[in-house]
């Protein structure tokens, strides 16, 4: 029998990052889970059916915690794959009414909450390991007043470009991991604060999935060992697409789509 894979998991208390600790427990793997709320209760949910669990509370926008932290849930041992999916959606605003402390917050937590991340645990990989960053497909494509969100988005889309480059060369596969929509307690919070036009805009990138569907996606997309992981086949078509558009034409589509969900 195969040994159990070692998964760390951040944003394990919560949505898609919980959805991956039961998939991951569901093949019996040791997790490691971490969060800023302590995430006990989806080790508790896990009891039973992962090989072990081990839990941290921890801000990943402090370096030197999230490394104490890893290194002391790692235990000497290497870890095996690595899901980063900690991360925040700011108030969606126009450009000129973001606050900057909101930008900023964004910023701290998506994007260099991902660095510190990376940072803590390549010590504990090893060749054969895997590094998944949850991105968007917020990164791939700008989001209608997506600023801070689609900004730190894009941002870990180049964090696990560069890295790849580098941990390729040590046998260690990085995954940049850009979901359309996906149920959550994200997305909930997004709906019931309301912008009905960028809603609209949103809902022509598909139907969202739930967060077992998202993380069913993540698991099969890091386990062929696909950089780009889209685990919806609409978000997928819609990033092929905006990918081959030449960008003209690509903004003209964009703008219309707004003028239109703008008229309601
Ligand atoms: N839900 C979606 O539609 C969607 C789509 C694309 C990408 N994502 C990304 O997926 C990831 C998970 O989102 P979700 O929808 O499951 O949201 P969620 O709010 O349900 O879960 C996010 C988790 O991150 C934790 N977190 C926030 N700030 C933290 C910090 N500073 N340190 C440690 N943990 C912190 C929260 O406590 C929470 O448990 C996020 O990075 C999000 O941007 C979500």
């Amino acid at each position: 029998m195969a040994e159990p894979r070692t998964v760390l998991i951040t944003g394990a208390a919560s949505g898609i990052g919980r959805a991956l600790a039961h998939r991951y427990a569901s093949e019996g793997a040791r997790l490691l889970l971490v969060d800023l709320n302590d995430p006990t209760g989806t080790a508790a949910e896990v009891t039973g059916t992962a090989e072990s669990t081990s839990t941290a509370a921890v801000d990943v926008r402090e370096a030197s915690a999230t490394a104490d932290a890893v290194t002391t849930l790692a235990a000497g041992q290497p870890i095996d794959v690595v899901v980063n999916c900690a991360g925040v959606l700011p108030p969606i605003d126009p450009v000129d009414a973001v606050s900057p402390d909101d930008f900023k917050r964004t910023i701290d937590i998506n994007l260099t909450g991902s660095f510190n991340v990376v940072h803590a645990v390549v010590p504990h990989l090893r060749s054969g390991s895997h590094l998944a960053l949850i991105a968007s497909l917020g990164g791939l494509i700008a989001g209608y007043r997506y600023t801070a969100y689609s900004a730190s988005k894009f941002g870990v889309v180049g964090l696990a470009e560069t890295i790849r480059m580098e941990l390729a060369q040590r046998g260690i596969q990085v995954h940049a991991i850009c979901p359309g929509e996906v149920t959550t307690p994200m997305v909930d919070a997004e709906i019931a604060a309301g912008d009905s036009v960028q809603r609209a805009v949103k809902m022509m990138s598909g139907r969202p999935i739930t967060a077992e569907q998202a993380a069913d996606g993540i698991v099969t997309g890091i386990d062929s060992g696909s950089f780009f992981v889209i685990p919806s086949a609409q978000a997928r078509v819609l990033s092929v697409i905006t990918r081959v558009t030449p960008v003209p034409l690509r903004h003209r589509i964009t703008d219309l789509s707004i003028r239109r969900a703008a008229k309601g």
